[in-house]
This record gives structure tokens, C-alpha cells and sequence, in this order.
């Protein structure tokens, strides 16, 4: 993700991630009631557990970039979770958050947002309520000691796989991936290797927060998801293709620069998208392999809305605003990606021929409300993960 606070950074083109808050709480709050909740003792004959040290509640975000989403959705959590203290008519304990990212993660910007700690004395404005440290590493590996957790979440960010599976990045391999920049519509046999990779990554990640959290602890994940299990081809709906990240446009980007000399079509097969969206069965089989939960939910929500509608049409009315927007939001999310791969220029030049793409797009359909409406720009397929740690 970019850092910083610029115009394509995540932290302001993380909006439509933002909105996804909304449709979010209802599971937060089913999760939240099936939590078991770190208590002091109620009773006198319990005083005997003292020794053990005052409960603290632990909230971890695993992937939380650097923008203020990762902070409103913990601020929903930690307010769900006194409601359900009060509920249950138990004193709530202090709470501490950790916000975890991989270490090369814009860390600075993040501390730079967050809003100040809630002091007895009262303080107005937007004031946060828990402890907040951050946590570099990466969530396939363990980064907490042992059942230390009670509510993990990771919100949009399952579906970047660790690695590129080597044998699609090999010129002599069978399943090099000549041609194009992702699986979408390829060749079946890069599509499952891609699978392979997302679901040992899945078990990885499931495999070290089921240690981290404590008995009743709750894992929350909610990531682009697909339908289509048989075929990992199908990314999204074949209807359904234009309208995603790395849908045609994306492909067709590169051949522009290809077209024009800029880079070399070597440079396209090298770069590969590190995305892959599970189906229910491939999480089911990663759930099973691990153990030791016990499933909420688990679902794919089917063509959410990425933005409120009205905000989509109107960015439909203008091609030029909505292919900058668009674009921005892309590249908010794969330019590190890219200029790691090919330099600043060429990552420049493609985002110039990416923006101009969409605005192509746009300007096909002005006039036709039919169209504008049938074209669900910002939306997607999410899958969405609830488990209980047993
Ligand atoms: C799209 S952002 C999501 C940010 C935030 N959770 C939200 O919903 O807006 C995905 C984040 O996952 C992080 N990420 C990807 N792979 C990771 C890994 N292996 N370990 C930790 N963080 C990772 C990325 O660095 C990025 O900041």
C-alpha cells in the first residue's frame, strides 16, 4: 500500500474500504456475542484468583496499513464490547490494541492519526479508549505469545498471497505465465498454483492466531471473496470482471505500454498480481486442516457496494473525475508493487494509460442511465470468516 498522505496514498484513497464498515457491524456484533469475555473476579470466594494478575482485554488488527480505517473499525469493536460487558453485566477491563502491518508499512503516518488517549479528567472531540501499540511482521508467522488475544480481526487483506507461486515466474516452467499479469481468464493450471498458495497461506495464518488467542477468542476475517469454487479462473462473475481491480482494464494497460515501446512484453510476463480470491470450500479445507475453531459464519457477500450509490453516479457523470478516482484507488493499492517491479516512470506511464482506460469506459456509457446503472463500478464479491477459538 502507499504510505504517507499523499493523493494516492491508502490513507486517503482507503474510503471505499472505509464503507465497508457499515455493512460490517451486524457480524461484528454477532461475533462480539459469542466472545468469552476477560473478567475480575465477581464474587469473594474468586479473590483467590487475584494472584493472576488483573484482566486486560487484547485487540489486534492484523493488516491495518496506515490509514484511519484500522482505527474506526477498533473503535466500533471496543464500544460493541462494552455494550456486551454491560450486558452481561460484567466490569470490562482495560483494553489494549495492536495494530500489526509488515515492517516496511508507513508506521510513522499511522501513529501520526491516531486520535489522543481518553484521560479520567475528560477531553473533548474524537478520543480513543484502549492502548494502542503497533506490531511490525508478518501475519503468517506468530507475533503474539501464546493465547494472549480475545478478538483478532483482518479486514481486506487475505487475499494478497505471500508469494508468487516460483513455478509462474520460471521461463522454462510450464505454468510461466506468459502473457499476462494475472490469472483471471488464464490458463487453469496457474489458477490452481495460485490456489495452492492462498490456502497454505490461509492455514499459515490461521494455524499461528489459533494459538494467539485465548479460549473463546474470536478470529474475524473479511476478504475479497469468489463464488465460483471449481474454477479459480473465475475470479469474480464473468460479468462481473470489468469492474474489478484487476479486471480487463488492468491487462489491457499493459499491453498499451507494451504497444508503445515503453516496457517489453518480458516486463508484463515477470510482473504478477499477488491476489487470489478463495471460495468457501478452499476456506473450509484450510479451517479443517487447522482445528481447533469452531465456524460463525462463513460466506461469500455477494456484489457489495464498495461506495454509497450516489456517490458512484455521480462519479459516472463525470468520466475524467471518476477515472482519476478510480485509478487513484488502484494504484493506492499496487504501486509499491509495480515501481519495485519496473521503476517510477514506467509505473507513472501506466497509471496515465490506466486512468485514460477508465475514462474511455466512462465516456462510453454518458447518456445511457441504463448503462451507468448496470455498471457496478466499486463493487465485489467479500468473504467473510467468523470463528471461535475452542
Ligand atoms: C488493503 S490494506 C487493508 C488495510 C485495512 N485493514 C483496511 O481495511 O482498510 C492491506 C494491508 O495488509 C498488509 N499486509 C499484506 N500482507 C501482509 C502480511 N503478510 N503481514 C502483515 N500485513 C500484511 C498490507 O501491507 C496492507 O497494509
Amino acid at each position: 500500500m502507499n504510505g504517507g498522505d499523499g493523493e494516492c496514498s491508502y490513507n486517503r484513497m482507503s474510503v471505499v474500504q472505509e464503507y465497508a464498515l457499515h455493512g460490517l457491524q451486524p457480524f461484528f456484533s454477532e461475533a462480539v456475542h459469542q466472545m468469552t469475555l476477560p473478567h475480575q473476579p465477581q464474587h469473594q470466594n474468586d479473590q483467590i484468583q487475584l494472584h493472576e494478575g488483573v484482566p486486560c482485554l487484547r485487540l489486534a488488527d492484523f493488516g491495518s496499513s496506515t490509514g484511519r480505517n484500522a482505527f474506526l473499525y477498533m473503535e466500533f469493536l471496543v464500544t460493541r464490547i462494552r455494550q456486551e460487558y454491560k450486558h452481561r453485566n460484567l466490569h470490562m477491563p482495560e483494553v489494549q490494541v495492536f495494530f500489526n502491518d509488515l515492517p516496511g508499512n508507513d508506521f510513522n503516518s499511522m501513529f501520526g492519526l491516531l486520535p489522543p488517549i481518553k484521560h479520567e479528567d475528560g477531553e473533548s472531540g474524537r478520543v480513543r479508549d484502549y492502548f494502542a501499540a503497533g506490531v511490525p511482521g508478518s501475519f503468517y508467522g506468530r507475533l503474539f505469545p501464546k493465547e494472549s488475544l480475545h478478538f483478532a480481526v483482518s479486514l481486506h487483506c487475505l487475499h494478497w498471497i505471500s508469494q508468487i507461486p516460483t513455478e509462474v515466474t520460471d521461463p522454462e516452467s510450464p505454468l510461466y505465465n506468459r502473457g499476462s499479469c494475472w490469472i483471471m481468464g488464464g490458463k487453469l493450471s496457474i489458477a490452481q498454483a495460485y490456489s495452492e498458495q492462498s490456502k497454505s497461506d490461509f492455514q499459515k495464518f490461521l494455524h499461528c492466531r489459533q494459538v494467539e488467542l485465548a479460549p473463546g477468542g474470536i478470529l474475524f476475517c473479511y476478504m475479497s471473496g469468489r463464488t465460483d469454487f471449481p474454477d479459480p479462473t473465475n475470479q469474480t462473475k464473468p460479468e462481473r470482471r470489468h469492474r474489478f481491480l484487476a479486471g480487463p482494464d488492468f491487462e489491457d494497460t499493459w499491453e498499451d505500454l507494451i504497444a508503445e515501446g515503453i516496457v517489453t512484453e518480458e516486463t508484463r510476463d515477470a510482473f504478477n498480481l499477488p491476489l487470489f480470491c478463495l471460495a468457501v470450500e478452499e476456506v473450509q479445507e484450510s479451517i479443517a486442516k487447522t482445528g481447533g475453531f469452531e465456524v460463525i459464519r462463513l460466506e461469500v457477500l455477494e456484489d457489495l457496494p464498495l461506495c454509497p450509490d450516489e456517490m458512484r453516479m455521480n462519479l459516472l457523470q463525470n468520466p475524467k473525475k471518476c477515472a482519476k478516482y478510480y485509478s487513484s484507488w488502484v494504484r493506492s493499492l499496487v504501486e509499491p508493487l509495480m515501481t519495485a517491479h519496473m521503476g517510477s516512470e514506467c509505473t507513472d506511464a501506466w497509471f496515465v494509460r490506466h486512468e485514460q482506460r477508465i475514462a474511455a469506459r466512462c465516456r462510453a456509457m454518458l447518456g445511457d442511465a441504463q448503462a451507468q446503472e448496470d455498471y457496478k463500478f466499486f463493487s465485489a464479491d467479500f468473504m467473510l470468516v467468523g470463528l471461535r477459538k475452542l
